[in-house]
């Protein structure tokens, strides 16, 4: 008679009860996993939440005030507001709130430099009436850059929102009378939602020059945050292009903005 592997099996008690074994153990690990699937991506869910608009001027605004009242220092507003506008609203809907069309359209791109334009917020119930930072967009042609420079008493974060940049940032090791010694920090390509910062305490110089056309950056800033440090708040620029010292320091010539344009505009 012709006998199964099962009942082969069967007839062997030890072996069915390991097995009963294996198969419990093996759905409980298989549960295990797919718990801690279910978890890591809800937590990832939960990570790349994105806020209403409300919720995230709102947000945006009291990081503001809290760098400002020096409640967090400099590098945590940069950290939170990296996060705030890569992760924390999604680009079209930024783009919305900005009514980025209309200023695309109307745009006039000029031949040296970056244009500024001032967008503004459309009313929003319970988003707050008077803003601690300011906003900007750049909007740049093929070629041209935001010129390298640093900044007093202020703190900024960029977004690309159009285009692609080639992006530099220095630290801004010492000042002399006539240079500043830099470090270079950040050299990468910038595509649209991704984005830097600067403050006082990190990442102080920017350089960015579009590889499109027409290119469009966003801006968020605080400034006045060192009152009592005697520097108004002020770009300051630099020629990056300057001795270079040890430890990957340059030493940057002070240059004015005509200069700065005129070499890297
Ligand atoms: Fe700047």
């Amino acid at each position: 008679m012709k006998t199964s592997i099962t009942e082969l099996e069967d007839s062997n008690p030890t072996a069915v009860s390991s097995r009963r074994d294996f198969t419990k153990r093996s759905i409980q690990a298989l549960l295990t996993i797919s718990l801690l699937d279910h978890l890591c991506s809800a937590n990832l869910l939960a990570a790349n939440a994105k806020l209403t608009a409300k919720q995230w001027l709102n947000e945006v605004n009291q990081i503001g005030v809290d760098i400002k009242g020096r409640k967090i220092k400099q590098v945590e507003w940069q950290a939170q507001i990296e996060d705030l506008l890569k992760n924390k609203i999604a680009l079209p809907d930024l783009l919305k709130l900005i009514d980025f069309d209309r200023i695309a359209k109307t745009t006039k791109l000029v031949d040296n430099g970056a244009r500024s334009i001032r967008p503004r917020f459309p009313k929003i119930e319970g988003a707050p009436d008077k803003l601690v930072f300011g906003k900007q967009i750049f909007a740049l042609k093929k070629g041209r850059s935001v010129v390298p420079h640093g900044h007093n008493n202020m703190a900024t974060a960029f977004l690309v929102l159009k285009g692609n940049f080639h992006g530099r940032h220095y630290d801004r090791v010492t000042d002399e009378k006539k240079h500043m010694i830099i470090k270079p920090t950040i050299d990468a390509k910038f595509g649209p939602g991704t984005g830097s910062s600067i403050s006082d305490e990190k990442d102080n110089v920017h350089w960015f020059k579009a590889e499109d056309e027409p290119a469009f950056i966003f801006n968020i800033h605080v400034f006045g945050l060192n009152p009592g440090a005697g520097k108004r708040t002020s770009r300051v620029y630099i020629d990056p292009n300057g001795e270079k010292l040890d430890d990957g320091l340059i030493r940057a010539r002070l240059i004015d903005s005509k200069e700065a344009h005129q070499r890297y505009g």
